[in-house]
C-alpha cells in the first residue's frame, strides 16, 4: 500500500476513506507539524494531504525523494512552492468548486455585518447598553440598491455577483481577462478598469488568488480612491490588502469600514484593527461549514489517491507534471 501523510486533522470519515487504499500516517492535531518533523515524516511517503497553514517549500520537497503528490485541502495554494514541486515532477492539487458558495455566503455575511453593524450591536446589547430604544443609535448603511465591486471574477467572485442580484445591486467587476459576455449578461455584471472599480464601489470585495501580481493590490493608492462611505471585504488572502494602509484608511476615514476573514501574517492581526469598531474580523473561516470542510477534505484525498494509484487527479494545478 502507498504511504500517505495527512498533515493535520481532517474529518474522520475522510481519513477512513483513505485508509482503505493507503497506509496513513496522520498527525491528529489542528496545527502544522514543525518543519523538521514534517520533513522526517515525508521521507518514506508518496502522498501528502496538507492544509493551508502547512508551508510546503523547496526545502520540505527536497527531503521527500519519493513524494508524488501534494494535495492541498484548499482552493488557494500559495502555501506551496508549486514551481519547486513541478521541477521535481510532484503533482500539486487543490479543491476548487466545492467551497465556492460557502465562501461567498461568508463574504456576504461580512458585508452585511459591517454595513448593518451586527457585531457592534451584539457587543452593545451584551454590555447592557440597550436600556432604551433610540431612533438614531447604531445607524448603518443600506446594502440594497448599492454598487458591488468584485475584484477577481472567478468562481467565488461570480457567486458574489449572483448574490448581489437579490439585493438589487449594480455589479461592477475587474478581472485581468473580461469574462464571456453570456456570463456578464447572466450576472448583470460590467467589466471596468481597476481604478473605476475602486472609485465607484460602495462595497469592494476581493476574490483574486494570491500571486506576485495581486500582492497588495489594495494599498494606500486604492484606499484613497475609494468612497469615504465604502466598505472593503476580504475573504480571499490577507496579503492582497496592505494591512497597515488599511488601518490608516479606517482610522482616518478614507473608507467607512472593512470585513476581514484573512490577514497579512496569520494568525497575527494588525493591532490597529483590534481597536476599530468599524471592522468585523474572522479567523479565516469563510469555507468553514461542516458540509464544505468535509467535501474539501474528501476532494483532496481523492486527488492524492488518484496520483499514488497512477491515475490522473481531478484537480491538478500543475498539469504539466502529468505525462499521460
Ligand atoms: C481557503 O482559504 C482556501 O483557499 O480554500
Amino acid at each position: 500500500k502507498p504511504k500517505v501523510l495527512i498533515s493535520q486533522m481532517i474529518p474522520e470519515e475522510v481519513v477512513r476513506l483513505a485508509e482503505g487504499v493507503c497506509e496513513i500516517d496522520l498527525h491528529p492535531e489542528s496545527h502544522p507539524l514543525p518543519k523538521e518533523e514534517l520533513i522526517a515524516r515525508l521521507k518514506n511517503k508518496e502522498g501528502l494531504v496538507c492544509l493551508l497553514t502547512d508551508l510546503i517549500d523547496d526545502e520540505v520537497l527536497s527531503g521527500a525523494a519519493g513524494l508524488k503528490v501534494v494535495a492541498n485541502v484548499a482552493v488557494g495554494y500559495n502555501n506551496i512552492d508549486v514551481a519547486a514541486a513541478t521541477r521535481r515532477g510532484i503533482v500539486v492539487t487543490n479543491t476548487p468548486g466545492v467551497l465556492t458558495e460557502t465562501t461567498a455566503d461568508f463574504a456576504w455575511a461580512l458585508l452585511m455585518a459591517v454595513a448593518r453593524r451586527i457585531t457592534e450591536a451584539d457587543r452593545y446589547v451584551r454590555a447592557g447598553k440597550f436600556t432604551s430604544w433610540q431612533f438614531l443609535t447604531l445607524l448603518g448603511e443600506d446594502v440594497y440598491g448599492k454598487t458591488l465591486g468584485v475584484l477577481g471574477f472567478g468562481r467565488i467572485g461570480r457567486a458574489m455577483a449572483r448574490r448581489a442580484g437579490g439585493f438589487g445591486m449594480r455589479v461592477l467587476y475587474h478581472n485581468p481577462k473580461r469574462v464571456d459576455p453570456a456570463v456578464e449578461r447572466e450576472l448583470q455584471a460590467t467589466w471596468v478598469e481597476k481604478a473605476t472599480l475602486v472609485k465607484e464601489s460602495d462595497f469592494l470585495t476581493v476574490h483574486t488568488p494570491l500571486l506576485p501580481d495581486t500582492h497588495h493590490c489594495i494599498g494606500a493608492p486604492e484606499l484613497k480612491l475609494m468612497k469615504r462611505s465604502a466598505i472593503l471585504i476580504n475573504a480571499a488572502r490577507g496579503p492582497m490588502v496592505h494591512e497597515a494602509a488599511l488601518v490608516q484608511a479606517l482610522q482616518e476615514g478614507w473608507i467607512a469600514g472593512a470585513g476581514l476573514d484573512v490577514f497579512e501574517e496569520e494568525p497575527r492581526v494588525h493591532p490597529g484593527l483590534l481597536t476599530l469598531s468599524n471592522v468585523v474580523l474572522a479567523p479565516h473561516i469563510a469555507s468553514a461549514s461542516r458540509e464544505t470542510r468535509t467535501k474539501m477534505a474528501a476532494m483532496a484525498v481523492e486527488n492524492c489517491l488518484a496520483v499514488v494509484q497512477g491515475k490522473r487527479p481531478p484537480n491538478p494545478v500543475n498539469p504539466e507534471t502529468l505525462t499521460s
